[in-house]
């Protein structure tokens, strides 16, 4: 059975994102703590989904440009929009070309747990990397690529494993990863790939596990990084 979109999945998405202490919203919280001081700043939250940390940039002051690629979940975004007004105005773009935004129009972009959904991880930070004003900052979450790994699956006893990269759908039913899929990729791949779209690593969070049981070996789940754009 071909992965759902997130047009498929937007209702239940946002129900998962609002419900308390939901993952999304514990990441969000340390990818606006890797932003700092956003007020007056005009950034762009690409592959924003309901808005989540497109709302929170705005209420700290910022001008945003919410992005995504599902017109139901910018929907969402819309009405929440229409609940409390922030200023927030959302476009449909494809992150890998992010056609129709002008060149340095950014000071900031955030991408909070969107990268494994994109095919072409260097077409995205070069798109990234246009939109940004010299200088500009880019922040983004992902699940941690060396400890989120694809399992070998009933239909797919062979996948799995850190090396191979590539599409893979969890066998867990109930989670974003069994109902959308990902894209796994190794570490290096996601360091190199920022390199070479000029993009400078300045800052690497791996945020400790929250809730583990007792015996289990800690690994963190998620990892947060903060980017500059190289000023050629
Ligand atoms: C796991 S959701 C994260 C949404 C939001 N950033 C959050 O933290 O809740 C991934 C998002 O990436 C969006 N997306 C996937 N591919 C995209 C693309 N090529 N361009 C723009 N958005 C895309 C999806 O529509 C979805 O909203």
């Amino acid at each position: 059975m071909p992965a759902a979109t997130y047009d498929d999945i937007a209702d239940w998405y946002d129900d998962s994102v609002r419900a308390p202490g939901s993952l999304a919203e514990q990441v969000a919280a340390h990818v606006l703590t890797l932003c700092g001081d956003v007020a007056g700043q005009p950034l762009c939250d690409l592959a924003c989904g309901q808005g989540l940390v497109a709302r929170s940039l705005a209420r700290r002051g910022a001008k945003v440009t919410g992005i995504d690629l599902s017109a139901r979940l910018l929907q969402i975004a819309r009405e929440y929009e229409q609940r409390e007004a922030l200023g927030i105005v959302y476009q449909r773009a494809d992150a890998q070309s992010l056609d129709g935004i002008d060149d340095a129009t950014f000071e900031g972009v955030t991408c909070s747990l969107a990268l494994m959904d994109i095919p072409d991880l260097s077409a995205t930070f070069r798109a990234v990397h246009r939109v940004l004003r010299p200088a500009g900052w880019f922040v983004f979450s992902i699940t941690h690529p060396c400890f989120q790994l694809p399992r070998p699956t009933a239909s797919d006893p062979e996948a799995g494993g850190y090396f191979r990269e590539g599409f893979w759908h969890s066998d867990y039913p109930h989670g974003v990863r069994g109902r959308v899929g990902a894209y796994h990729r190794t570490l290096s791949t996601y360091l190199n790939a920022l390199a070479a779209a000029g993009l400078i690593l300045q800052h690497l969070v791996e945020p400790p596990p929250e809730g583990e049981g007792p015996g289990d070996t800690p690994v963190p789940k998620f990892l947060i990084a903060r980017c500059r754009r190289a000023l050629q």
